[in-house]
């Protein structure tokens, strides 16, 4: 969602920030500004927009200064618009901020606040924090003071970078990430590694509830109760820096192709032995997750209890407040999630924390959020997803959950990963069957996306892919409820997908196939063997049967990238969404 990022050093701060936030666009966001000292005035630059396009509307990375803050907004309160954009003035003009999150009680300071005589222009909590900001400083003259004061009134989540008129800039942290890039003679504050990445890879990750002030290269950092923090440099991981697109004409393309490597790379031997351990001494045991990440939190169900004997109970991170299947105390709460940065997943840990919970996790970034509050964590390590739509790291928490399940039955699983890294070698090496289906998607408006047992939760992830990248109607279908009334919906218009390799659940999920095709609809099937029901067949290797999960996704992530394509939308920024949620 919102990008912060802040530069104070001896380059001109805006060309740099509006780098910054062109690398982290990404992320998602509807409008786009900067605030940057000039002798002794802030000017500030917004608009709606992309950042290539506001940069030349506005001459953005002209603006002169050599410190400075800019921000994309995702907007929360108040439209998308001109005055809703971040950076925002004080009253006074002295001061400017840009926020990423939410200030629950923002009108309660609103009120407080105009009884002081405040105006507001904007329709944004982000206005009543500066101005609190403001009326802090009038008082104290004293910016540590100043943000000590100022947090202590905040309810909700948030991380803020404020520019001060003599050129000092202040972040402070709560439950949104902040990320210092630590440069000679100068500082990046920054909501991602990837807001500073091609400037230096020494950083400090902020710990929750910490703030920092920079002075004249000068860097301190505090707790909320203004004890002072020594500063931890380390290294961003070299992964990480990878955020090129290379040959690849859309960062999703390229994350798809990369696959047969990450599937090899996903948790390591120590990682997985002590969370099989922790798991098999858990009493209850559940596990969470949003979008994609839920959908391979369904394949574990399948998955520890067919071949460990373990059972776990899936819920969905949003529902979780309001589930029946209330957390057990002193139970264990596994948590999936790329971005470790889902509010709606760490809404879920929090939850889980209150009844004593342990809290092991699967995440790709290692210093997130939801790091932080685990007791256990195993990487991802598939590098840096750009692309909106998770592709290559949904395979990776498969393969994890797989490596887990395979421990705590003693390797009872013939967990062949050299082989399924080939597998999908081949099916990405072949796909130009799936780029001429794709252009048949062009015309379409619903898909559906039939599976059985472990299939399903399969083609929930299908489906996804397709309404995300394609923003076609695409639907996930358990094959035998068919006859329970999606069977209604079938006729000549529509097309469905068979997830249907040849395992146990082939000959029933064929069956449901014919029951559609005999009212019209189009079938393709993905499976490693070719029937008659199929007009298109996208084939997959054969496999270990307990491995095409893994591989059956892939064909899939292919077809919904190149519809994209051919129907003109945008498969690395699809509309309206954001990469990592990190509001609720
Ligand atoms: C996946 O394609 C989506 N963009 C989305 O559903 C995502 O998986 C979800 O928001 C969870 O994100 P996380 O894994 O970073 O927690």
């Amino acid at each position: 969602m919102c990008s912060i990022i802040g530069y104070s050093g001896k380059k001109d701060a805006a060309p740099i920030l509006v780098r910054s936030l062109e690398k982290m666009e990404y992320r998602g966001y509807d409008s786009v500004g900067l605030a940057i000292k000039n002798d002794s005035l802030i000017n500030v630059k917004k608009d709606i927009g992309k950042v290539s396009e506001v940069k030349h509307s506005l001459n953005l990375d002209k603006m002169p200064g050599k410190i400075g803050i800019g921000h994309t907004r995702w907007a929360t309160h108040g439209e998308v618009s001109k005055k809703n954009a971040h950076p925002h003035y004080s009253n006074s003009g002295n001061i400017a901020i840009a926020h990423n999150g939410i200030i629950e009680n923002f009108q309660q300071l609103k009120n407080e606040l105009e009884l002081d005589g405040f105006k507001f222009e904007s329709d944004t909590d982000t206005e009543v924090l500066v101005n609190l900001i403001q009326k802090n400083f009038d008082e104290t003259a004293n910016i540590k003071e100043t943000i000590s004061k100022t947090i202590s009134k905040l309810q909700g989540h948030y991380t803020f970078v404020v520019i001060f008129e003599d050129g000092t800039l202040a972040a402070a942290r709560f439950h949104e990430p902040l990320i210092i890039g630590v440069e000679k003679n100068s500082y990046y504050i920054s909501s991602d590694v990837l807001g500073f990445i091609e400037k230096t890879d020494d950083a400090i990750y902020i710990d929750n509830e910490n703030f920092v002030i920079i002075n004249d290269h000068n860097l301190d950092i505090f707790d909320f109760k203004g004890n002072s923090i020594k500063p931890n440099i380390t290294k961003v991981s070299k992964e990480f820096a990878d955020v090129y697109k290379g040959d690849y004409a859309h960062f999703t393309l390229k994350e798809i192709s990369e696959q047969p490597k990450t599937v090899l790379q996903a948790g390591n031997d120590t990682q997985i032995k002590e969370i099989s351990e922790m798991i098999s001494k858990a009493q209850d045991l559940y596990i969470t997750g949003s979008g994609t990440s839920y959908n391979a939190a369904r394949i574990s169900k399948f998955l520890f209890s067919n071949f460990a004997k373990v059972k776990i109970e899936p819920i969905i991170s949003s529902e979780l407040p309001f589930s029946p299947d209330s957390i057990e105390e002193n139970s264990t709460l596994m948590t999936i999630s790329q971005s470790g940065e889902s509010a709606d997943v760490l809404d879920a840990v929090r939850i889980a924390k209150e009844s004593n919970s342990k809290i092991l996790s699967i995440i790709n970034h290692p210093n997130s959020s939801l790091s932080q509050e685990s007791d256990l964590v195993i990487n991802l390590n598939c590098g840096p997803e750009i692309g909106v739509a998770a592709t290559k790291s949904f395979t990776s928490q498969l393969v994890i959950l797989y490596k887990i399940t395979n421990k705590m039955c003693n390797e009872c699983m013939n967990l062949d990963l050299d082989k399924a890294s080939q597998s999908i070698s081949t099916i990405l090496k072949d796909d130009s069957k799936i780029k001429k289906l794709a252009n048949d998607f062009k015309e379409i408006s619903d898909i559906y996306v039939l599976g059985r047992g472990i299939h399903f939760p399969i083609a929930k992830e299908a489906a996804l892919k397709l309404k995300e990248l394609t923003y076609i109607h695409a639907e996930a279908i358990p094959a035998g409820e068919l006859k329970h009334g999606p069977l209604a919906l079938m006729d000549s218009n529509v097309y469905v997908i068979i997830i249907n390799p040849n395992d146990s659940t082939y000959q029933d999920t064929l069956n449901s196939a014919n029951e559609i095709k005999t009212r019209g609809a189009k079938i393709i099937g993905v499976s490693n063997q070719n029937n008659e029901v199929y007009d298109f067949w996208i084939e997959i290797p054969v496999i270990d049967e307990t491995l095409y999960p893994l591989i059956e996704i892939v064909p899939i992530q292919l077809l919904a990238y190149y519809a994209a394509l051919a129907k003109n939308t945008d498969p690395d920024y699809p509309r309206n969404l954001a990469k990592s949620v990190t509001v609720e």
